[in-house]
């Protein structure tokens, strides 16, 4: 079975009409900040023959298989591996000085939550590891490890918005008193046993605490809320961005931002609006886009997307 059918880019259609009116300009770049397995930079590629493509991520298994599936396109693509928020960085390492489409598939790839090894999934036993990039950084096992109990409740409130966050803390602050918490299956079993059966009908009750866990081993509403404002900065007039998200601190983050860049900057009570003070973006659709139905049962991993999008209309100067 090839990648192509193992794994179908999220929303790809909407992200290629999004973005085209900006990438058929004669030596559009094209970056996109999470090349996961290449698959929506493999359908730019075959869909704008005249793109450069400069595909950023921070797991080098990801740029590996993905380097084997776009080396078709030879030296339209330039790989780097990289944190997003590196964007600018790694738009004038690839010798261009601008990007004209910028798509953000935010997230973990399927590649990752696929291989048990690396302890994203709670439901296969492994390994607390969590790093996208294994190369650098603090595991899962060693936020359980050593975090204590009052960081342990922030981090599920804050990054899982889990209700029983309180309750997780001390049963895992308890739990590494005996033995310690460096995988996942153990981590579940302490959460289950933790969980009131009343609130076991409400998905799994593993399912916020993993993300949350996420979140604070890969840094990621911190490089996020970075690397918005970076994209923009780099995007000609007529450049476009589209941010994929699925979930809501990080569809609200993009929300915020884009919110941001659209706003005029005139003082309030100025009558007329001088030309330096009009927004320096326009958004290209209206709040955020969901998946169809059809999608939806198609690809599940559409399911919980929101997308945004917008264009440069003026230069910040
Ligand atoms: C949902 S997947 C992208 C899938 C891709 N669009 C495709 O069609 O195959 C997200 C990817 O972004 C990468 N990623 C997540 N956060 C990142 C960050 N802060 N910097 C760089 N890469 C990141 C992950 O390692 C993962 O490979």
């Amino acid at each position: 079975m090839s990648l192509r059918d193992i794994h179908t880019p999220v929303l790809l259609e909407r992200c290629v009409e999004l973005l085209a009116p900006a990438l058929e300009r004669p030596g559009a770049v094209f970056v996109d900040a999470t090349l996961g397995m290449g698959g929506h930079s493999e359908a730019f590629l075959e869909r704008f023959p005249g793109i450069h493509l400069i595909g950023l991520d921070r797991d080098q298994d990801a740029l590996r298989i993905a380097g084997e599936r776009l080396a078709r396109f030879g030296d339209r693509v330039t790989l780097v591996h990289t944190v997003y928020d590196g964007i600018a960085e790694a738009v004038t390492g690839a010798g261009f000085d601008a990007a004209d489409g910028i798509l953000f598939d935010l997230g973990v790839s399927s590649l990752q939550l696929d291989v048990a090894d690396r302890g994203f999934a709670y439901s296969q036993d492994a390994p607390l590891d969590m790093r996208m990039d294994q190369s650098a950084g603090t595991t899962a096992a060693d936020i359980l490890a050593t975090y204590g109990e009052g960081d342990l409740r922030r981090i599920f409130e804050r990054y899982g918005e889990e209700k029983l966050a309180g309750r997780y803390a001390r049963a895992i602050i308890a739990a590494r008193a005996q033995a310690p918490v460096d995988r996942s299956g153990r981590l579940v079993e302490i959460l289950i046993a933790a969980t009131p059966y009343v609130a076991q009908r409400s998905g799994h009750p593993a399912k916020r605490v993993f993300q949350a866990l996420r979140i604070e081993v890969n840094r990621e509403l911190a490089v996020l809320e970075r690397a918005v404002p970076a994209a923009l900065d780099i995007l000609p007039v007529g450049g476009r961005i589209v941010v994929l998200s699925y979930q809501s601190l990080e569809d609200r983050l993009v929300k915020r931002e884009l919110a941001d860049a659209v706003k005029s900057t005139a003082p309030a009570g100025l009558p007329v609006e001088l030309p330096e003070h009009a927004p320096r973006f326009r958004l290209l659709v209206k709040g955020a886009e969901l998946a169809s139905e059809e999608e939806r049962a198609r690809n599940p991993r559409a399911t919980p997307v929101r997308l945004r999008a917008a264009e440069r209309v003026r230069t910040s100067s």
